[in-house]
């Protein structure tokens, strides 16, 4: 056995806790940049309260607002900056995955020479070896998906070349999450679906992948179980128990994420983000079916696993591929939040398959590569077409 664990992450979950921001952030820094959305954070109240509560334990505390959805560079680049003016010594990233990860390369830029996009594996080059600590990082999710809580990853898009590769360090830890459940419990529904289907795309992808790894095996199982117990009724009746627990499913998979780095639908998923500005997890939606009937054919096992836990039996005797029962049951989930979408419907351009498919290669190769059948170029030019269907 050759196993490595490493998912350092305070995770502080509960109703109301935002208010311990403060003094969780005490010890950490003194000036403290909270980066986060573009109103969201600010029209419900909680950017207001999470300042408040840093300033009530002795902080200097400033907001950098504006965060776009699948965050950009230049974003990123511009908060480092107001970050070094201000002589700021601790990030709190305050909203939903985009937020968090512009928080992280905020951390790193503050610290390091050169924009965000040095330390980006692209296509053309290696990433740039983060040589001095980045600022110590906080964070407070208000979307329950894509797991950036508990995951040493943020995913940044260049808006130049549309490519959105991920920054990858086991310095982008948060030293603390504090995971409230009032905020996401205030997403609408398309959101709340859409999140939940990153959670379950992180576990099932962790689950069948070729890195599959025994700690992150039972986070997957565990949030699967959640997402098929629980998102139906936080998206349509958004009550607390059902958000309460797709909120602590995120944080399960993005520790599995942490662990196991996910896998073909992710790779796939990130050039369609990147270049048509979709939400990350309507993109997800979009391919999983058609991406678990290309590679359900090499874990089987897993397959039939997942289609139970979703309520989908594969039918007896050996004409029921477990790979169709399972791509049956996502069909379902996806069904009942209101989330069974083909490309097309989220505004992605035929004429785009060619680039999509080299950029998940050069881009998302090694993640691409984990899935449990080989899979190549032509495979996935024939998922982005069936994905249209
Ligand atoms: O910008 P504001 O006004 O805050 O509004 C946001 C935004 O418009 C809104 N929102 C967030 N929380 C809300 C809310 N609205 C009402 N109530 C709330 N509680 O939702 C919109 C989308 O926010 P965004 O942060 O973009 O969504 P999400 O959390 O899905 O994050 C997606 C980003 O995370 C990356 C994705 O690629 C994408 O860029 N991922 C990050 C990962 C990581 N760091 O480990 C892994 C994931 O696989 C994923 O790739
Ligand atoms: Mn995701």
């Amino acid at each position: 056995m050759n196993i490595e664990w490493h998912v350092p992450v305070r995770v502080i979950f509960g109703r109301g806790r935002l208010a311990e921001l403060g003094q969780v952030c005490a010890p950490l820094g003194k000036r403290a940049l909270v980066v986060t959305g573009k109103g969201s954070m600010r029209r419900l109240g909680f950017l207001d309260e999470a300042l408040e509560s840093l300033r009530a334990s002795g902080l200097d505390a400033e907001a950098f607002e504006g965060t776009p959805p699948n965050p950009t560079t230049d974003f990123v680049d511009e908060g480092a900056l107001v970050a070094r003016h201000g002589e700021r010594d601790l990030i709190v990233g305050l909203g939903g995955g985009s937020a968090l990860d512009a928080a992280k390369g905020i951390a790193v830029c503050a610290r390091n020479e050169g924009g965000v996009w040095n330390y980006v594996k692209s296509s053309d080059k290696d990433p740039r070896p983060i040589q001095h600590p980045p600022l110590p990082l906080v964070s407070v999710p208000s979307t329950s998906g894509t797991g950036s809580e508990t995951t040493p990853y943020a995913v940044i898009t260049n808006p130049e070349t549309h490519e959105k590769p991920a920054l990858i360090s086991p310095q982008l830890f948060f030293r603390a999450s504090i995971i409230d459940p009032e905020l996401p419990s205030r997403m609408p529904e398309r959101l709340t679906a859409a999140t939940g289907i990153d959670t379950f795309a992180h576990a099932f992808e962790n689950f069948t992948s070729t890195n599959e790894h025994p700690v992150a095996h039972a986070l997957d199982v565990a949030a699967m179980e959640a997402v098929a117990q629980f998102l139906a009724r936080a998206v349509e009746y958004g009550d607390e128990e059902a958000r309460d627990r797709m909120a602590w499913a995120s944080a399960r998979g993005g520790a599995s994420l942490a662990l196991s780095g996910g896998q073909m639908v992710h790779g796939m998923e990130h050039p369609v983000s990147g270049h048509f500005d979709v939400a990350h997890g309507e993109g997800l939606a979009a391919l999983l079916p058609a991406c678990i009937r290309h590679f359900g054919k090499g874990c089987p096992e897993k397959a039939a696993r997942v289609a139970r836990i979703l309520g989908e039996e594969p039918a007896k005797g050996a004409e029921d591929d477990p790979a169709e029962a399972c791509a049956r049951g996502v069909e379902a989930l996806l069904e009942k939040v209101g989330l069974r979408l083909t490309l097309k419907d989220i505004g992605v351009e035929r004429s785009a398959i060619a680039r999509l498919a080299e950029d998940a290669m050069r881009t998302m190769g090694r993640t691409v590569r984990r899935a449990p059948v080989e899979t190549g170029r032509d495979d996935l030019v024939r998922i982005y077409e069936e994905s249209f269907a």
